[in-house]
């Protein structure tokens, strides 16, 4: 049976006190709303509309490339009339299941669940759970013999009503056709004067028709998130939850609860992770490599047996089987290293292509270069790639040897097998196989006399002279 999606989206999120809409706080680095529509594709539904109010332009700019229906709610009357704007254009045979923008945590799996419960009974079929504190969510009512009879919010509860703690989760599914029906007789006799989704449970269960509840799997995937306090302990789980994937597939962490996790990260095995991790986006670690404490690795690949020292920064680069990075190295975009490449402390490497066995180990900046494999870059080298106005190319052949402290001024060709004699500043291309060196002539003075101290007048004097215009 086909399926349509409704994410309700367009509230403010008062209690969130941010400029940002409540849908757009971030979790893992990506919006809130962008894991409920992940989530809802996984299933595949025919379509997934999104209602949006509150911050509209920028909910649909952040998600712009989300191929979605978005339906208006221009004014927030309730969660029933958000739902009642989405409503006319699902098709009557379709089954709607209805997910919060603000419930990220929900897995794929149990909504399949509540979509096969409500598919064949061809009823209503709430999510629930029972939760310790149910303080603020709805309350599942039931009857003296068990069957759901409606949801009452927590603010409109009885205090007997209160101790009730079956929550609404705020996810359901129904066919299109009756949830279309009873929207109608939603009105807005409660305490905050909005259309409440959850009234449609009453007037299902009073027009006889079958209410189930279906158990989520656990608190987790069901924390709604209304202020930062609930967006921290959603990020917490989010952590936890990808920490125990790793460990699961084979990865050691040296602790699970001081690595974050903000994206999809893929280990091989026997991969090493020390304590202070930030992994963002699609990050793979291939077998044996070694993370040490505090690295941050964005959108990118690692190799196999590669070690990663403490306070290194690879960020969207590849980097090849047996490499050793760091201490406190920064692979910035578009770098490639291939195997058995070592970048050493201080050393920034930002578009470079480097080939296997290349070593630059100390203090340099090498960025729009391309490195052959087998050259030693010293210390303290420069590639010049930027003149004020324009980036330039620096091509560094096999085989060379670059004296420390030298600045490559691009565009420059290092020529293959050559060495650059420290301390050079090359401004046109070297060739192979030979010395290149650029030095003034070493001097020394015999008449030379070490300073004595002076006085404050002949400082003064000294100072007078030297500074006068
Ligand atoms: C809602 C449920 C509550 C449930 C809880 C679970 C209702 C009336 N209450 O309460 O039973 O326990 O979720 O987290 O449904 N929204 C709109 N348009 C509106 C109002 C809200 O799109 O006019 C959206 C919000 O952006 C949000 C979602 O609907 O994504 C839920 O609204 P919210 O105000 O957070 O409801 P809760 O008080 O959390
Ligand atoms: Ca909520």
């Amino acid at each position: 049976m086909p399926v349509s999606v409704v994410i309700l989206a367009a509230g403010q999120g008062k209690r969130m006190n941010s400029d940002l809409p409540k849908v757009l706080q971030p979790l893992a680095g990506r919006p809130l709303l962008q894991h409920v529509i992940d989530t809802a594709r996984s299933l595949e539904p025919e379509s997934i509309y999104v209602v949006y109010g509150f911050g509209g332009d920028a909910v649909q700019a952040a998600l712009g490339t989300a191929s979605v229906k978005w339906v208006l709610q221009s004014e927030q009357l309730g969660t029933g009339h958000a739902v009642t704007q989405a409503i006319p254009a699902i098709p009557a045979e379709h089954t709607v299941l209805v997910l919060c923008g603000d419930v990220p945590m929900i897995q794929a799996a149990t909504l399949q669940r509540l979509l096969d419960v409500s598919q064949a009974s061809g009823g209503l079929a709430l999510l629930t759970l029972e939760i310790p504190d149910p303080t603020g969510y709805g309350r599942i009512i039931r009857d003296a013999g068990g069957g759901v009879i409606a949801i009452i919010e927590h603010r409109d509860a009885s205090p007997a009503q209160r101790q009730v703690t079956e929550i609404n989760t705020g996810v359901m599914a129904a066919p299109a056709e009756l949830l279309r029906g009873w929207l109608l007789k939603v009105g807005r006799n409660n305490d905050q004067r909005e259309y409440l989704l959850t009234d449609v449970v009453g007037i299902a269960a009073q027009a006889g028709t079958r209410v189930d509840a279906v158990a989520a799997s656990g608190a987790a995937e069901v924390l709604g998130v209304n202020d930062k306090v609930q967006l921290a302990q959603v990020e917490a789980n989010y952590r936890q939850q990808r920490a125990r994937e790793l460990m699961m597939a084979g990865a050691t962490l040296a602790d699970p609860a001081r690595i974050d996790i903000r994206g999809t990260v893929s280990v091989g095995r026997d991969v090493f992770i020390d304590i202070n991790a930030v992994l963002i986006g699609n990050v793979n670690l291939a077998s044996g490599v070694k993370v040490g404490p505090n690295c941050l690795i964005v959108e990118s690949h690692i190799g196999a047996g590669t070690e990663i020292h403490a306070n290194s920064i690879v960020d969207h680069a590849v980097v090849g089987e047996d490499c050793r990075i760091g201490p406190f190295a920064r692979l910035r975009p578009d770098t490639v290293l291939q195997a058995d490449v070592h970048i050493g402390n201080f050393v920034e490497l930002k578009n470079a292509q480097i080939g296997a066995h290349s070593k630059a180990n100390h203090l340099t900046y090498v960025g729009d270069a391309t490195v052959g494999s087998g050259v030693n870059i010293g210390a303290g080298t420069i590639t010049c790639n930027y003149d004020g106005a324009n980036k330039w190319p620096t091509v560094i052949e096999d085989g060379v040897f670059v004296g420390s402290g030298s600045m490559l001024v691009a565009p420059v060709r290092i020529g293959a097998s050559s060495t650059i004699g420290a301390g050079s500043t090359i401004t046109a291309s070297t060739p192979q196989g030979q010395l290149s060196l650029e030095r003034s002539k070493q001097v020394s003075v015999d008449t030379w006399k070490r300073p004595r101290k002076y006085t404050d007048a002949e400082k003064q004097d000294i100072v007078d002279e030297a500074l006068k215009k």
